[in-house]
């Protein structure tokens, strides 16, 4: 099986990759569910990693990875889409690309829609095109709008607010449109070793700063990018029969079939919604003391404060935890807490 992996340079094409290519005893790190023996050998054992790899023998049973960012394939733009994907005979797009930038999506709303819907819909073309399947990122501000108070699941009625929001919505709806075989994962919160994300920041802040307010008022699930990518992974992993069976998962599934345990449809005929987060909930406050207290940072005074002290040009939700019983049961694996992969990240982070 061929994925083809989009958005390769962000938070969470980079944690994929960092597994892909972590070696095969490592195996995927997920603090509770699994034990380190429990890989399949499919993804513990990539052919190639290069983006313009060939198909080759010693690959039949394995997955062979193609990692892509706008340098090598820009998303917005369909005929390059196409042609890689038939060129490179692609089965799978796992779609890490995204205008993921919440304020700026207000004053470029042109290019949010670009990336986050339109090109969305291009991937899910091209996907239509060879019966392939999309894995695509979705966010829990898709219900931004709704006074919810308890977890959020994937049958709650989308209700975005901002343009960000908006356009997310509309990348999941052009998915279902289209209708190609796909899976669409929301989460929230993302944070890791790469790029720029809250952890990072707060870990500079509370190092420099003798004190620091941070919003109270809103709750949601810190997600580890690292947690959220091996999750793929272990979907992707029962679509590939024979490498997985007699390793971890019993069942062993057609290759290019959605196995119906995971193919539990909403909305849509051909795919199907699943809300993935860490486990627990917190407020921004009390996930920036942990990442303080984790760090040894204990000089700094964090105090919590409401959004109102933060004037921005996005409402954020009050509330956007995410129910994840569906994938829980599907794949039959307890998701690590929050703040035990918050410790694997600052690790990651201090290596
Ligand atoms: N971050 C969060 O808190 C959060 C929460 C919920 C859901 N999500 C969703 O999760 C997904 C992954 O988020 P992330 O934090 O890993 O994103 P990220 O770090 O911002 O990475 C996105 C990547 O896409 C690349 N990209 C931009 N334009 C592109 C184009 N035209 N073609 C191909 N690639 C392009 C970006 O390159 P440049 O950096 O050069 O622009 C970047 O490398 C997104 O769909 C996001 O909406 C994120």
């Amino acid at each position: 099986m061929k994925v083809l992996v989009t958005g390769a340079n962000g938070q969470l094409g980079n944690s994929l990759r960092a597994i892909i290519e972590r070696p095969a005893a490592e195996g995927i790190y997920f603090s509770q569910g699994f034990a380190k023996n429990q890989i399949p050998s499919a993804i513990a054992n990539p052919a190639r990693k290069d983006c313009h790899s060939e198909r080759s023998e010693e690959s039949v049973n394995s997955f062979e990875w193609v990692f892509t960012d706008v340098a090598e394939l820009d998303i917005t733009d369909r005929s390059a889409v196409r042609a890689m994907v038939q060129s490179q005979g692609i089965d799978v797009i796992v779609n890490c690309a995204g205008y993921t930038n919440v304020e700026g999506a207000e004053d470029h709303s042109d290019l949010a829609e670009k990336l986050n819907a339109e090109a969305v819909e291009n991937l899910a073309v091209a996907m239509k095109e060879v019966d392939g399947l999309l894995v695509h990122i979705s966010t829990d501000y898709v219900f931004g709008g709704k006074p919810l108070h308890a977890p959020i699941s994937e049958e709650e009625e989308p209700a975005p607010q901002g343009v960000y929001a908006v356009t997310k919505l509309h990348g999941e709806e052009a998915v279902r449109r289209v209708g190609c075989r796909h899976i669409i994962i929301r989460t929230a919160w993302l944070y890791s070793e790469y790029g720029k994300n809250f952890v990072k920041t707060m870990l500079r802040l509370t190092s420099e700063k003798p004190s620091l307010k941070v919003v109270d008022d809103q709750r949601g699930t810190p997600t580890y990018a690292g947690d959220l990518a091996s999750v793929i992974l272990l979907l992707l992993s029962r679509m590939e029969g024979p490498a997985a069976e007699g390793i971890y998962f019993s069942q062993g599934f057609a290759k290019n079939q959605i196995p119906s345990a995971i193919a539990t449809p909403t909305r849509s005929d051909n795919g199907v919604t699943y809300h993935f987060t860490d486990e627990g909930e917190c407020t921004w406050y009390e996930f920036a003391r942990e990442i303080a207290l984790m760090a040894g940072h204990t000089d700094c005074d964090i105090q919590p404060c409401t959004s109102d002290e933060f004037p921005s040009k996005v409402h954020r939700p009050a509330y956007s935890v995410l129910d994840k019983s569906r994938i829980k049961q599907a794949l039959s694996i307890d998701i690590p807490h929050w703040k035990s992969s918050l410790r694997r990240c600052l690790d990651a982070i201090s290596k």
